[in-house]
């Protein structure tokens, strides 16, 4: 069982018992809490770990935690003795909805994230909603950005449910957030399935990442949590997106009022320069042939990929989206919740 310091203090023990009753031997790594450990040489010390252990083909490793765990015990799991089984066990509502689900594991480099690692599918993915109960609030509504996500790029139905039932979900209600959370493990399911390597539909689940990750490489990787940083990057795409012509109008003041329903920021707190920005869009990794790649809403609930969107639309809509979350602005108003109350109010009418 791999995890992190703060889901052993949790749950730890609990899992150890359920696991120990089964009546196999079990032995427990436990990595610090933290993107850090996502490391080459965390995963070097696991692997010690493991053959210290005892580990054999025949293992299986528990991935007991947020993306973090699942991300570098995935990993260990697929490169210790060439591959063992994997469980995935999410603690957070990000890996029950995202990362437990498609198989992508790795670790950073010091020249970006993600940069090593390997595609190696779960055995099983086993979410157990009582681990949200421990998780932080900002964590939690971080992880309903992926929710929303999937639902606008793939599910309409979802996505009204997810306008109707907001007050219950939010407030953890156990079977309406059961229901949701294993339909977006299903749909993410359903795509990989249909594109394990990412070279069509897959791509449609980075929607509002193109903006997030660049959001996130230019503020710093844990200023913004990444689901805030999608959430803004999600707005900006509907925004461009009705710009291009691709997105019917009102569609991105729509997902915005949800976005804030959710208790999710839609615009950049603090002032961000365009032009780092773009330069990040332009080193990522999900780059067209011939000009940038992004993913559109064609309509709530519905994804299309555009390979060929001219930078220039990009930098023009990225000086308006930018022009409306400016320190200076944000001064006016006395908190940020009645800001972004005002907004949501705008963005319903
Ligand atoms: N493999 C994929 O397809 C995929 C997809 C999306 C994201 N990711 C990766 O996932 C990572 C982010 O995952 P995350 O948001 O789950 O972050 P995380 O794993 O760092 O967890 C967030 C924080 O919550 C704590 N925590 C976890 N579960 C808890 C619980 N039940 N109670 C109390 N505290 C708990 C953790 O200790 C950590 O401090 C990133 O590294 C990202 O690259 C991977
Ligand atoms: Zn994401």
């Amino acid at each position: 069982v791999v995890t992190d310091a703060r889901v052993a203090r949790h749950h730890g023990p609990a899992v150890l018992k359920v696991l120990r009753r089964s009546g196999c031997p079990v032995s427990l790594s436990v990595v610090p809490a933290g993107e850090r450990s996502k490391s080459a040489a965390r995963l070097a010390l696991l692997w010690r770990e493991m053959a210290l252990a005892g580990c054999d083909r025949s293992s299986c490793i528990v991935a007991l935690g947020g993306g973090v765990v699942g991300d570098l015990a995935g990993f260990a799991a697929a490169s210790i003795l060439r591959g063992v089984d994997l469980v995935q066990v999410p603690t957070t509502l990000l890996a029950m909805v995202d990362s437990s689900v498609g198989g992508k594991t790795g670790i950073n480099l010091p020249e970006g994230k993600n940069l090593a690692g390997a595609f190696h599918q779960p055995r099983a993915v086993v979410a157990d909603l009582d681990f949200l109960r421990t998780l932080p609030g900002r964590e939690l509504r971080s992880g309903w950005a992926e929710v929303v996500k999937t639902a606008a790029i793939r599910d309409l139905a979802l996505w009204r449910r997810l306008e109707r039932e907001g007050h219950a979900l939010r407030a953890g209600s156990p079977a309406p957030l059961a229901r949701v959370i294993a339909r977006v493990a299903a749909i993410k399911a359903e795509v990989v399935g249909a594109d394990e390597r990412e070279t069509g539909l897959r791509r449609i689940l980075n929607f509002g990442h193109t903006l997030g990750h660049a959001i996130e490489a230019v503020h710093g990787y844990g200023r913004l949590l990444h689901g805030e940083a999608v959430s803004i990057g999600m707005v900006f795409a509907a925004e461009l997106g009705e710009a291009l012509g691709h997105t019917p109008a009102g569609t991105a003041a729509r997902l915005a009022a949800l976005l804030l329903a959710y208790g999710l920021p839609v615009r950049p707190a603090a002032p961000l320069s365009p032009a780092r920005l773009l330069a990040a869009m332009a080193r990522d990794k999900k780059r067209g042939p011939s000009g940038l790649r992004w993913v559109l809403l064609r309509r709530l609930g519905e994804a299309v990929v555009i390979d060929r969107v001219p930078e220039s639309a990009v930098r023009h809509g990225l000086g308006r989206f930018l022009a409306g979350s400016t320190s200076r602005k944000r001064r006016k108003t006395s908190t940020s919740t009645s800001r972004e109350r005002e907004e949501g109010e705008h963005e319903h009418e």
